[in-house]
């Protein structure tokens, strides 16, 4: 099947063109993202490849549907940014990768806390400038801390089997808790107690009209003061002006991000020589308690391989019997 690859980074020609050695798909990569104004690169492919940053709002989808496409290959699990219903009506079909490897991204996550309680960051830059000195490094154990997991799928899961092996004591929130996690010893409780009684926050939810801005000024207002706050699924599950009012109050006491809400305009490109434009990214990047990174969780051998071997058995299987395996429906979108 002709398939277009959009955002197709230098990693995607490798590991999606290794995996297409046992499907035979015919691909062509496109580095530009997906939007209305690029759509026109994609006229004629019956499936389009996009990821995370990539637009599929109605008026793309219901452009895609008139110049031929029939199937979204989305090479990631998150579909918040496919308007699933309008590809219903327009006949598209939309497919994704819904588990590669969730220990990549819980791994990535439990980087950032360990990087931010031991002020690796700052530690890196002070030993290279000949500076041993080790005030304002101060950290703290995780062991015997209590971690607040808000989903507990994949990656929540992984990560609350990770934290168990620190000596956490391990609260969650999920509407669908999760049988490994219980056993594991996991406490679900309701949001508000979570809140009160973490000193970190992890969110591993998925982003939807529940979730969004799930994080605002009230949220962090009931939460632990100087409590760690990492997100490491959407950049919108939290609302970025609050939480630097909360970085600024000292109610926050530690931030870590490796997604962004206006991430679409900065990520997975080199901008070091030009002049950036968001001022509130750019005031993220001010404060000593907070590390990002640029949506990275995903990027491991391991996942990329996984990925893109799904990716393309999702693709083969309604070229050969037109059938969806994880298709994303309107159904799992209310679902959450
Ligand atoms: P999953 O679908 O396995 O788990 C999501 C969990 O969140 C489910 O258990 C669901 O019941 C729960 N949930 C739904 N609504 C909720 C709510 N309002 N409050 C609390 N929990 C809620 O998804 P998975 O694979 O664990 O991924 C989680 C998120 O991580 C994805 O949706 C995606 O946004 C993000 N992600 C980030 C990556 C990165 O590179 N940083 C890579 C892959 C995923």
């Amino acid at each position: 099947m002709k398939v277009a690859v959009c955002s197709a980074q230098s990693y995607d020609r490798q590991f999606l063109s290794d995996a297409n050695r046992d499907s035979g798909h015919e691909l062509a990569f496109f580095d530009s993202h997906l939007c209305q104004e690029t759509r026109q690169m994609v006229a004629g492919f019956p499936a389009v490849c996009a990821f995370v940053n990539d637009t599929l709002d109605a008026p793309v989808l219901e452009a895609l549907a008139g110049q031929g496409t029939r199937l979204i290959a989305l090479r990631c699990a998150g579909f918040n940014n496919v308007d699933i219903s309008a590809a219903g009506r327009f006949g598209l079909r939309v497919v994704r990768v819904p588990a590669y490897s969730p220990y990549s991204v819980a791994e990535h996550t439990v980087a950032l806390m360990l990087a931010l309680n031991r002020y690796l960051h700052q530690a890196y830059n002070r030993v290279r400038n000949g500076n041993f000195a080790l005030q304002g490094l101060l950290g703290f154990e995780l062991r015997g801390k209590t971690a607040g997991i808000i989903g507990t799928g994949h990656i929540g899961s992984a990560v609350a089997q990770i934290l168990h092996g620190f000596g956490c004591r391990l609260m969650a929130h999920d509407p669908q808790p999760s049988v490994d996690c219980i056993s594991l010893g996991v406490e679900y409780v309701p949001l508000e107690q979570l809140y009160a009684g973490s000193d970190i926050i992890t969110l591993h939810c998925p982003l939807n009209p529940q979730t969004h801005h799930l994080i605002d000024a009230a949220a962090i207002a009931r939460m632990k003061r100087g409590v760690m706050l990492i997100n490491t699924s959407r950049g919108a599950v939290i609302d970025t002006r609050a939480v630097i009012e909360g970085l600024k109050a000292s109610r926050i006491g530690y931030l870590g991000l490796d997604v962004y809400e206006q991430e679409g305009d900065l990520f997975f490109r080199d901008l070091s020589d030009q002049v950036r434009q968001d001022d509130v990214f750019e005031r993220l990047l001010t404060f000593p308690n907070v590390v990002i990174t640029g949506h990275q969780g995903f990027f491991t051998a391991e996942a990329l391989a996984s990925i893109a071997r799904t990716t393309l058995q999702n693709v083969s299987l309604f070229e050969r019997e037109g059938l969806c395996q994880n298709e994303v429906t309107v159904e799992l979108v209310r679902g959450g």
